[in-house]
């Protein structure tokens, strides 16, 4: 099987000395160098801009992480241009070849981890621990669709006599690639790699949020190999240059992932045909989640405690596979509430870079805003179990548990992209499906339960893209968690398995008269 085939990178373990020490020196290290300025890189140049915006750290609004010039309209369609040139030779390079230097840059990454982890804890805030895992993640994207692609470059004989035919697959052309903040190297490489080992040419428009981890990836693949033209850096406002990509006749696929308000605007852009456009568009549209998971009355509440504020308050709730919901059966609830209350209270919130931050701030002051509001809304319409004294100088909210929540009302129907969870009781296990089940999204869920026919009927029922039994519900693995969801949660496509490359590919079939 596949599993035994790939193997996953290893996260560093900080249990072990050394490892902390090189973690604390990679910060330091990437401290220094903070505040420089980041150019947008097209054909492996980089281009003076007009407009710049800084990039902060979210725990320390006053510190710069670095100044990034925009590319403007004009410098998109040079970007296109470039990416149009270099397909034509990329595509004629055999997937090992092109697999070769991808593995390349996944050995690069490996050898500048730790400082790797120090840019994504500057630049979003991130967690020691939870930006070393994303660096693993960013690794298996290389190396797991690198292999994915000799395996498919193959294709499939099937002759009979008098008959010869081949299915085989061929690239699609220029990959437009919009990403979002909250996952900044692992997603944003992800999809880009996965366009680049199939034989198409990308651009890359990274979140304005995490445009130097943008700058950081085109540093990483030119290292590695990659021929100019291939892939470009260009970070840009979404609502503009991202937009004008999305609708450019050139573009064959946007790879975005994102909210499901700009994934669907992208999806109806690119199903316009505009003039000299010879191609429908392809649109891999991954998006947002309101992910709930079921406790039953048979559930083991040390683990659900622990998996429940885990994938709660990781990354301070800013994952889209984060919980947002706990639905407990009604004899066990107020148990795991007290006891989940109280684990969380003991979480360590503050700045992201030291050691033992559980939980940091926010991405920007717009996002603190809108948790706020949703903060304020909960007032109104459940019990506030629990809040807490947050540190200044940066975006923080405090992580925030509410009980007895309506599951129709806003809170436990619209994803609120922070440390804020809806606890809701269910009279029974049917109940507490139906629950699940009734948003819009369909991303990750959980079931803590020891009742075999309970499992059983998760398996069937509860309608998600990534489910998962007696564990935490984020942080899936490469190959062995092939992750996205479906519903108003995405187009149903799997980053990490063995359907993702074929989107990014057309099949033909070719018969010969022999
Ligand atoms: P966002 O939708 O605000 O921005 C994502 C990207 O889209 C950014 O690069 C942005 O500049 C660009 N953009 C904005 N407007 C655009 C437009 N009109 N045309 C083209 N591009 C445009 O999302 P975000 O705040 O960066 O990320 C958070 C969201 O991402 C959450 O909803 C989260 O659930 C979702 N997400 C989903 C997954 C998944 O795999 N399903 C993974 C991570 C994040
Ligand atoms: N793939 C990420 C996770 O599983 C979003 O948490």
């Amino acid at each position: 099987t596949s599993f035994e085939g790939f193997i996953n990178a290893s996260d560093r373990d900080y249990a072990i000395d050394r490892y902390r020490e090189t973690a604390q020196t990679a910060l330091q290290s990437v401290r220094d160098r903070l505040g420089k300025t980041y150019l947008p890189i097209i054909d492996d140049r980089p281009i003076q801009t007009t407009d710049y915006i800084e990039s902060v750290n979210p725990a320390n609004s006053t510190q710069v992480v670095g100044k990034i010039g925009l590319a403007s309209i004009e410098q998109a369609e040079a970007a296109i241009k470039s990416a149009k040139n270099a397909f034509s030779s990329w595509k004629q390079l055999s997937a090992r070849h092109r697999g070769d230097i991808l593995r390349k840059a996944a050995d690069l990454m490996e050898a500048q981890r730790d400082e790797l982890t120090a840019w994504i804890t500057w630049e979003v805030a991130k967690p020691i621990r939870e930006g070393d895992a994303e660096v693993s993640e960013a690794i298996d994207f290389c190396r797991y669709y690198a292999r994915e692609m000799e395996r498919l470059e193959s294709g499939v004989q099937r002759n009979l006599p008098g008959e010869d035919n081949t299915y085989i697959y061929q690239p699609r052309g220029v990959v437009v690639v919009i990403s979002p903040w909250n996952f900044p190297l692992a997603i944003a490489l992800g999809m880009s790699v996965a366009a680049i080992a199939a034989g198409n040419t990308v651009i890359l428009k990274p979140a304005e949020q995490s445009s130097v981890i943008g700058a950081k990836i085109a540093e990483i693949l030119h290292a590695a190999g990659l021929p100019p033209g291939v892939f470009a850096y260009l970070p840009a406002k979404g609502s503009t240059v991202g937009a004008h990509l999305v609708k450019h006749p050139d573009v064959h696929l946007i790879a975005f992932t994102g909210s499901q308000q700009v994934g669907c605007q992208i999806v109806a852009e690119a199903s316009i045909l505009r003039p000299k456009q010879k191609h429908m568009k392809r649109v891999i549209a991954e998006m947002g989640g309101k992910n709930g998971i079921i406790i039953d009355e048979s559930a083991d509440l040390d683990q659900a405690v622990v998996g429940v504020m885990n994938s709660t308050f990781g990354f301070a709730g800013q994952k889209c596979s984060a919980c947002s919901r706990a639905i407990v059966l009604a004899p066990v609830y107020d148990n795991f509430l007290d006891r989940l209350v109280a684990a969380t209270r003991s979480l360590k919130v503050g700045a992201a870079h030291h050691p033992d931050t559980k939980l940091s701030a926010v991405i920007d002051a717009a996002a603190q805003a809108n948790i706020q509001r949703y903060i304020e809304i909960g007032k109104e319409s459940a019990k506030l179990a629990l809040s807490m004294p947050v540190p200044d100088g940066g975006y923080y909210v405090s992580p925030t548990i509410f009980s007895e929540v309506d599951p129709d009302s806003t809170i436990a129907q619209e994803e609120i992209f922070g440390p804020v969870l809806a606890v809701i009781k269910a009279e029974n296990f049917d109940e507490a499906l139906a629950i699940a089940n009734g948003t819009n999204f369909a991303l990750t869920g959980g079931l803590y339960s020891r009742t075999p026919s309970h499992i059983d009927r998760a398996y069937r029922e509860f309608e998600v893209g990534n489910l998962y039994i007696n564990r935490g519900i984020t942080g899936a693995l490469v190959d062995r968690h092939p992750f996205g969801g479906f519903k108003l949660s995405g187009v149903g496509s799997k980053a990490g398995g063995r359907d993702y490359l074929l989107q990014f590919l057309e099949p033909r079939s070719i018969t010969e008269n022999t």
